[in-house]
């Protein structure tokens, strides 16, 4: 809608904000940027006033993957879409007229611009500080001429209480519930600091009845609204029957409404007060906190505006300390005239506590569905059983991988022998040639061009009772022989009637005559450093019988690791109990696991390197025995 260009200029109210009305119980907004937290504070806002629709329709994220945000609304969970652009999320969110512009700085000009020429918005709130003067200057033209409506920037933006809120306009909804921000009320506040709205939102809330409309215009020298804009359109909207400004010093803001007040523009009371009269006892300039609060000359003092409302016959109060009672006055006097009526204070709704929030604070209790005995993240290091990674990792805390491996699997940290033992058995299984089961498997899938997991997998997959897995069926059996004290044979014939080979023991090329020297080392560290070693005794007695009927039923390299791995829990001081618990929770194998994956990676990585094609199993290694088709009878 084009005004004319007087109006454009003075930002005259456009028939877009007919009534004055700024925001309504339906307003939906484009959040340009993902702030979830004051997403969910606008969000929170509607539950408290209890409207149906959340006024947040959508989520612009330019750079951002997801397409959807998760947040509450009341005590359910709703999921707000999320786009690439403003104008998608206006496409898809026809009824959504405001664009909350909290890009930074750097961006916030371009958004802003952009979403003028969005036909469907209609206000925009710019949050970003620093936008350059003539970049504000052009937005506020552009959007006079279109009828549109800025705040900001440098603002914490607006609110229509029990309407629409913009973001973190009013605080913690703990300040909006005391600063009576959850129902209408009846002045019409405009400020340009946001932390200022909130303390004034109070005190009207304490002297009067609450507010009907606030915005706070922003803080830097050049607003794109500044406060007769917003006095005007409030002086248009019926609900608001007062107006107070808080102005500040510099500018010549507040010289707009005293000429508005003066040429009966804005006919209803309005108390002012203009911040920063302390700047009149310094003999040079101060500059206050915001951008725009500094006095270039006499005009733009605090002072001096405040003495100039108040010869216009503005209700200027003698300092902000008593403010509250000029705010009090006002407020008695209309509403002994029955212009302002008494308010029903409605019931507050109570936002459903943060499930979190009940649980740090220990008002609620819930039951966990995982529990953790080995690490904890949770610090300011994660730990591995108690120890912060940064204690174990590097050379010179003195610990090992296979001091990482105990404290993780064992939740202890093993003496050096068990660890140097440990360290063995995972560098003597860490490869046995491309040959074995697991590394051809892995060779071949790697040469599928699948990917280093899928190959490393498909190699893991081959560990079991045949290959590399016989560690814990090893430990369980000879460990059952002699805890049953069987003799040799006895154990062999007990296997046997069973129909079990003995995990542990034989081999497909090595044997006694090929003696496999991965198991001579084993044993040969085991005897010298372990305390005692009365399972491999026992599971050599068995192998000098299973060698007599063949050569290659050696005790193999699974069966020696699993006999040791017993003999060193023993020697560790580990129960019966705790023992057969590592055997039957496969413990045992997954040293192989660890060490074989180091071989199984090797495999694949040079099979890459190598960029060797696809591999094809010749015929000629194949017997086909395949049936003939028969013709049926
Ligand atoms: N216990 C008892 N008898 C056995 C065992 C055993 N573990 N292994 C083989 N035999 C028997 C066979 O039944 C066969 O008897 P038979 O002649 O009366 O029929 C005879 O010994 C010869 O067997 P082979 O055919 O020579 O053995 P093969 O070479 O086929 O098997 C294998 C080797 C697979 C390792 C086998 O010995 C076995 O299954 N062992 C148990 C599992 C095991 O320990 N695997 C780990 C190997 S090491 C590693 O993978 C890292
Ligand atoms: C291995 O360590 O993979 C082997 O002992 C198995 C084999 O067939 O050599």
């Amino acid at each position: 809608m084009i005004i004319n260009k007087q109006s454009a200029e003075a930002g005259t109210i456009d028939a877009a904000f007919a009534g004055g009305v700024l925001f309504r119980r339906d307003t939906q907004a484009i959040f340009w940027n993902n702030h979830q937290t004051a997403v969910q504070r606008m969000l929170d806002y509607d539950t408290l006033i209890g409207r149906d629709l959340p006024s947040v329709a959508a989520i612009v994220s330019a750079t951002g993957s997801s397409r959807f945000g998760k947040f509450f609304f009341g005590s359910s969970e709703i999921l707000i879409p999320i786009y690439k652009s403003s104008a998608e999320a206006v496409a898809e969110h026809t009824g959504a007229d405001v664009l909350l512009n909290f890009a930074s700085f750097r961006r916030a000009y371009r958004i802003t611009d952009e979403a003028l020429g969005i036909p469907g918005i209609r206000t925009i709130m710019i949050t970003a500080e620093g936008i350059p003067e003539r970049h504000a200057r052009a937005l506020k033209l552009r959007a006079g001429e279109l009828g549109k409506l800025i705040i900001g920037p440098a603002t914490v933006g607006a609110i229509t209480p029990g309407a629409f809120k913009i973001a973190n306009t009013g605080g913690t909804i703990e300040n909006i519930i005391a600063s009576k921000l959850h129902r209408a009320g009846s002045c019409g506040l405009v400020t340009r600091s946001g932390g200022l709205f909130n303390e004034l939102a109070h005190t009207i809330a304490l002297n009067a009845d609450g507010i009907s409309e606030g915005v706070a215009i922003g803080g830097d020298r050049f607003a794109a609204s500044g406060f007769v804009e917003h006095l005007l359109r409030m002086q248009a909207n019926p609900a608001v029957k007062y107006l107070l400004m808080l102005g500040e010093v510099g500018g010549s803001e507040e010289y707009r409404v005293i000429e508005a007040v003066r040429d009966g523009r804005l006919s209803k009371p309005v108390i002012g007060w203009c911040i920063g009269t302390i700047a009149s006892h310094f003999s040079t300039g101060v500059q206050f906190g915001h951008a725009g609060a500094s006095a270039n000359d006499d005009a733009e003092m605090a002072n001096t505006k405040n003495e100039a409302m108040r010869a216009a016959g503005i209700h200027v109060p003698r300092s902000f300390n008593d403010l509250p009672e000029i705010i009090n006055g006002v407020h008695s006097e209309l509403h002994a005239e029955g212009i302002i009526g008494d308010i029903t204070e409605p019931v507050v709704t109570s936002l459903p506590e943060d499930c979190q929030t009940a649980l740090d604070s220990g008002r609620v209790r819930k039951r966990t569905h995982f529990t953790c005995t080995i690490s904890d993240d949770r610090g300011e290091e994660a730990t591995y059983a108690g120890y912060p990674i940064s204690a174990v990792a590097t050379p010179d805390t003195g610990f090992g991988i296979c001091d990482v491996i105990t404290l993780l699997w064992f939740k202890r940290r093993y003496p050096k022998w068990a660890t140097d033992f440990l360290e063995t058995v995972i560098k003597t299984v860490a490869d046995h040639g491309p040959a074995v089961s697991g590394a051809h498997n892995a060779r071949v899938t790697a040469r599928a061009g699948k990917d280093i997991i899928s190959a490393l997998v498909t190699g893991l997959l081959t560990i079991g009772p045949r290959f590399g897995g016989a560690i814990d069926g090893a430990a369980r059996y000879f460990k059952l022989g002699a805890d049953q004290n069987m003799a040799a044979d006895e154990f062999i014939d007990h296997m046997s009637e069973r129909g079990v080979l003995i995990p542990g023991i034989g081999h497909r090329i090595k044997s006694k005559k090929n003696p496999d020297l991965r198991v001579e080392g084993l044993k040969h560290y085991a005897e010298t450093h372990f305390p005692a070693t009365p399972l491999l005794d026992y599971a050599l007695q068995v192998e000098r019988r299973t060698t007599r009927k063949k050569d290659n039923l050696i005790l193999n390299v699974d069966g020696v690791v699993g006999v040791l791995m017993v003999d060193m829990w023993h020697g560790l001081g580990y129960a019966e109990e705790e023992i057969d618990r590592f055997i039957d929770s496969g413990t045992l194998n997954a040293f192989f696991v660890l060490g074989r994956s180091i071989g199984f990676i090797g495999h694949i990585l040079d099979e890459k390197r190598l960029g060797m094609p696809m591999y094809r199993h010749p015929f000629n290694d194949i017997l086909y025995d395949v049936p003939l088709k028969r013709d049926e009878p």
